[in-house]
């Protein structure tokens, strides 16, 4: 990507800054922004923007009454590499701990000397927060009474994963976002509801030796602690593989690993810069980012037909799930990454948060993307307005293709995918076409509203499950008009394999009784319109033909009625009941005992009976039954000869 000047970094950081704590709607991760920060301090380092960078924890505009922090509430040093790890610890010695990092809200809380809760504020610019006293009193885990005091208490509020999961539709991007609203509401019981959850991990004004002891004092005032562990100096990275390993446990979201010097007279030493303490530092996960190669770009229709391009990558592991698709939100954006098929680019996705391609690592060499200028599913023409495509035909358009989705799923009988989940599939870009069911990924699906890991997997679990389909199934889940459930079971009958099947004429398809010449012209030119689709289909199922192949259909046995039932009805006019039925037997045929549901043909003579009558009712119900004139029983014969 073209490197871009401090002019317009600085633009774009006060953009972010605005969009992040102003309007509560950041485009980009936190990584994102860091690395927009670092480059700017590295190009222009008395930049005045990088003095007007708020605090992490300076979340929403402060409104209410002012608190000025005894001690300020400073942030956390980063780091994503080993080796600033180990170059942070050489500074200082004895031991080291480290904790979880919580992604959610600092809060300081005082208690008096009878222990009693007087103060809660949050961190603000760091100097100045805002009291939320009445709001705190309504979290669980912050007693309003402790064993002693006085005392300040740090720590974090934050959501849990399953309580956000529940407040998802407010259109939050994540818990912190929505604890953070949360924790300034006017009414306090408002705030309750929100079921917020608090961790302590900082105590001031008691004299503790160490940081593990400031643990145990916590925990002693019964006050949620995080879990605390003590880091061995020769393998300072095992505790940030343990605790990325806890990870997915949590119900809460924890972006990285916090380490401090354990001797608080080592902190002391060590002191502050104007930013943060040097006796901590985060070493941040980034098991959420990944880069990959970008295959292909896909063009998704929206409800509202909006067109939007979807990244088809290299599945890539993010947070521990394959990730094989990924929106790139508009047109603008996507011209904005100069992406080209080949591009390397670097995928993110933040704990429970949609993954995103956040930049271009190399252009590679492949072909530039190519706007389409006719709509993917119905061929309209689209307009381009502003960042975004559209389609011009918004109303014929999406609910062709959803239909084609729920009727695919529902004729493979592939549980759990009801027509709201495939909705929302269409609609993120995931499935577009039947085919993509097969190439789902769990992170792909986690991308979606409401969908937990258990569920995700148990969707997979479900399409691995469809991954061989009986033929007659295989074709009425294509969808052609005239392949409903009795024309697909006959041809599967008739035919025996897909191969036989797409091999099919008009003529051959007309000649067989129930089926005329408009439906066998349908037929026929459904398939062919439908090849790509049963290409792109047969890249991850199996069609299971039925049995052996029809008589004189290449690869036929000797036995040529092998595995069908047979019954004669009527007088036959050209030979008698007995020779008819040792016909059949000669050919490897069987005699049926009646009409029932394994009977495959009843063969009709002058004056047939009931027979008949029963044979159509089974065939109405999806029976496999076919009632053959006697001259259709002769054509067989001749062609099983
Ligand atoms: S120690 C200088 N431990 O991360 C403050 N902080 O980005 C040292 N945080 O302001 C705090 N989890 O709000 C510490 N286990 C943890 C934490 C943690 C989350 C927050 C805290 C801090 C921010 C810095």
């Amino acid at each position: 990507m073209k490197k871009k000047s401090a002019e317009q970094l600085e633009t774009e950081i006060r953009r972010h800054n605005e969009l992040y704590f102003q309007k509560h709607q950041p485009e980009i991760s936190d990584y994102e922004f860091d690395r927009l920060v670092e480059r700017l301090r590295t190009l222009k380092p008395d930049s005045p923007v990088l003095r007007e960078i708020p605090s992490d924890g300076a979340r929403l505009k402060e409104s209410g009454i002012k608190v000025r922090h005894v001690t300020p509430m400073l942030s956390l040093d980063k780091c994503y590499q080993e080796e600033d790890l180990q170059d942070w610890a050489e500074k200082f010695s004895g031991d080291l701990v480290a904790t979880p990092k919580i992604d959610g809200c600092a809060v300081e809380l005082r208690y008096d000397g009878a222990g009693r809760l007087i103060l809660g504020a949050t961190r603000g610019d760091g100097m100045v927060g805002e009291d939320i006293t009445l709001n705190v009193r309504m979290i669980e885990g912050i007693p309003a009474k402790i064993s002693s005091g006085p005392v300040e208490i740090r720590g974090e509020i934050y959501m849990s994963l399953s309580v956000f999961q529940k407040r998802k539709e407010e259109g939050f991007s994540n818990p912190r976002n929505l604890a953070a609203g949360a924790i300034k509401q006017k009414d306090p019981n408002k705030t309750k509801e929100y079921e917020l959850s608090f961790f302590g991990y900082d105590v001031l004004g008691v004299a503790c030796a160490t940081e593990l002891e400031k643990f145990r004092q916590l925990k002693a005032w019964k006050i949620p602690t995080v879990e605390i562990i003590e880091v061995p100096r020769d393998d300072m990275k095992s505790a940030y593989d343990y605790f990325l390993k806890k990870r997915e446990q949590h119900d809460y979201e924890t972006d990285g690993v916090v380490y401090k010097a354990n001797l608080v007279s080592e902190q002391q030493r060590l002191n502050f810069t104007a930013h943060h303490p040097r006796y901590a530092i985060a070493y941040k996960f980034q098991g959420d980012s990944g880069e990959t190669i970008l295959k292909d770009v896909e063009w998704s229709v929206s409800r509202t037909g909006t067109i939007t391009p979807v990244g088809i990558v290299e599945p890539v592991e993010l947070s521990g799930a394959m990730v094989s698709r990924v929106s790139l939100h508009n047109l603008g954006l996507m011209k904005q990454l100069g992406l080209r098929r080949g591009s390397k680019v670097l995928m993110m996705r933040r704990g429970g948060v949609i993954p995103k391609l956040e930049s271009v690592v190399r252009a590679g060499e492949g072909a530039a993307i190519v706007v389409p200028a006719h709509c993917p599913s119905c061929e309209a023409p689209t307009e381009v307005r502003e960042d975004f495509l559209y389609c011009t035909n918004t109303k014929g358009c999406r609910r062709t293709q959803v239909a084609e989705l729920e009727h695919f799923i529902k004729a493979i009988e592939c549980d759990g995918f009801g027509d709201k989940l495939i909705a929302q599939l269409y609609d993120a870009g995931l499935v577009q076409d039947p085919a993509d069911f097969f190439s789902l990924q769990q992170g792909d699906l986690l991308e979606l509203d409401r969908m937990g890991e258990t569920l995700a997997a148990k969707l997979l679990h479900n399409v691995a499950e469809k991954k061989k389909i009986p033929l007659d199934v295989f074709l009425r889940a294509l969808a052609i008009r005239e392949l409903a459930k009795h024309t697909s079971k006959i041809l599967a009958q008739e035919f025996r394999t897909l191969e036989g099947v797409l091999r099919v004429t008009e003529e051959e398809l007309s000649a067989i009784h129930t089926i005329g010449p408009v439906i066998a012209k349908e037929v026929v030119e459904g398939l062919k319109r439908k090849k790509g689709l049963i290409e792109r289909l047969l890249k991850h199922v199996a069609v299971v033909g039925v049995g052996s192949p029809r008589p004189g259909a290449e690869g036929a046995e000797t036995a040529p009625l092998q595995g069908r039932k047979f019954l004669f009805t009527g007088s036959l006019e050209t030979m008698t009941r007995g020779e008819a039925e040792k016909k059949v037997e000669a050919l490897g045929g069987e005699m049926a005992s009646g009409v029932t549901k394994d009977l495959d043909y009843l063969v009709t003579g002058a004056e047939p009976g009931s027979k008949v009558e029963k044979a159509k009712k089974l065939q109405s119900k999806g029976g496999k039954v076919r009632v053959l004139s006697e001259a259709e029983w002769q054509k067989m014969l001749k062609l099983a000869d």
